[in-house]
């Protein structure tokens, strides 16, 4: 078989190195890859967004199947393409992918379907958005309504930060379009989750257990990026709240989806706030977590491919997915300024000493290569994942790899899995 996975960061490079291990795949394409993914797939120089020239590419070349990555693409209808050209695809169709494209599309389904989330509200007007901040105080949560890489999540600690981010949203034109629309919620404490399932629009695989690191800094501060470090299992994800969010979230959201006319198949991934014994729904993704990819993919036992082809054919039954009992970690290192604005272009140091450490891999995400060097080239730079028998084992390993690496300016956490630890 051969496959074109469709992306260029460390999820796409987690998926090209499981995909690349299964014994039906003869040939594994990545567009556009990265420096890591060239070690296992053919990289081809085409931009996610660049939709007809992907096309070309794969009936060209008689790609079996296509995995999608990232959101835009998904979001930009790829699979609808591909499947009217007769191309088997793995990820959610352009209407389905709005659950991720729209925080107001994805906060209205819960609302319709009963999934638990944060009280809400959706606006376009400022003058509205400024009187519900008003009414309901701070702390509260601004979020852009379109696809912000992420970022267009304001945690406002008072109500002057508040009413700053909507006026930047829908006055000024703070995240483009993605910002003229804003969903102003309720703002939740507990322990967040990431709760991924497979499905084919009616059976649902749940994925492992994980939990992202959102926030810059050890102890989850500073401001938030596209995830700082991811492990699996997550001890906070018990079979009492696993259950909850199968029969609270997860099934009624997908059920919804197929309601409204948009069936949803793919990876669709819930994040979750966990607070004694309940959940809540802080958002829905139409892909894979990234890092969380790293961690669950190193997990998983099971070839993906028959996974991947089976939502592909719309239908996942009978099928299931195995797990190694071991736990994975995953440290992002990344570039000196992420999130804001950062360097690249710095050599990377220490690859070779970190790939000599057991059970331990590093996914590539911001990197280039220039001279024959390894050079940095984007926020998140790399993501060293290691298994271990337990949590802490694999902290120590990934630990024990990102400690071999370096360049100017390098930054990582140091508390990546601290909170499964604190649990024991
Ligand atoms: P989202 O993209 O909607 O998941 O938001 C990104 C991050 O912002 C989440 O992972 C949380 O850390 C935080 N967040 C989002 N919504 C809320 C909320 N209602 N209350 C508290 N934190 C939130
Ligand atoms: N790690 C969070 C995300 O992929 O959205």
């Amino acid at each position: 078989m051969k496959i074109l996975v469709i992306g260029g960061g460390g999820r796409e490079h987690a998926l090209v190195w499981k995909i690349a291990q299964s014994p039906l795949v003869e040939k594994v394409y990545c567009a556009p890859g990265n420096p890591g993914t060239a070690d296992l797939a053919e990289n081809v120089s085409i931009r996610v967004d660049d939709l007809d020239k992907l096309l070309e590419f794969a009936k060209t070349n008689s790609i079996d199947l296509t995995v999608v990555g990232p959101e835009q693409p998904l979001s930009l209808g790829i699979v609808d393409l591909f499947e009217a050209n007769g191309l088997k695809t793995f990820g959610p169709s352009k209407d389905a992918a709005y659950i991720e494209g729209s925080k107001a599309f994805s906060k209205d389904l819960m609302q319709k379907y009963n999934v638990p989330t944060a009280a809400y509200g959706v606006f376009t007007e400022l003058d509205e958005a400024e009187a519900f901040i008003e009414k309901t105080g701070a702390p509260i949560v601004v979020k852009a309504d379109g696809l912000a890489a992420g970022k267009g999540v304001i945690i406002a600690h008072t109500k002057d930060e508040a009413l700053d981010a909507v006026r930047d949203m829908l006055n000024g034109n703070a995240f483009g379009t993605a910002g003229s629309r804003v969903v102003i919620e309720e703002f939740l404490t507990g322990e967040e989750a990431s709760f991924l399932v497979i499905t084919d629009g009616k059976h649902i695989i749940p994925l492992a257990s994980a939990q992202d690191h959102k926030a810059i800094f050890d102890g989850d501060l500073g401001p938030n990026t596209g995830g700082m470090g991811a492990y699996s299992p997550a001890p906070v994800v018990t079979a009492d709240i696993h259950e909850k969010a199968m029969r609270q979230v997860l099934r009624p959201a997908i059920d919804g989806m197929a309601a409204e006319g948009c069936t949803y198949r793919g990876v669709l991934y819930a994040g979750l706030m966990v607070k004694d014994g309940e959940v809540k729904t802080l958002e829905f993704n139409a892909r894979f977590g990234d890092p969380e990819c790293q961690p669950l993919l190193m997990r998983m036992k099971s070839d993906i491919v028959p996974i991947l082809m089976a939502v592909a054919n719309g239908d996942l039954s009978g099928l299931d997915i195995e797990w190694h009992d071991k736990a994975a970690v995953c440290v992002v290192m990344a570039s000196e300024g992420y999130p804001g604005d950062y360097r690249k272009g710095d050599v990377i140091h220490g690859l070779d000493q970190a790939a000599k450490v057991e059970d331990l891999y590093v996914f590539h995400a911001g990197t280039a290569t220039v001279a024959n060097n390894c050079v940095t080239n984007g926020g998140r730079v790399l993501g060293v994942t290691a298994l271990g028998n337990t949590v802490k084992e694999a902290i120590e390993a990934a630990y024990q790899g990102a400690a071999c690496i370096n360049w100017a300016g390098v930054q990582y956490r140091s508390d990546i899995g601290r909170k499964a630890l604190n649990r024991n």
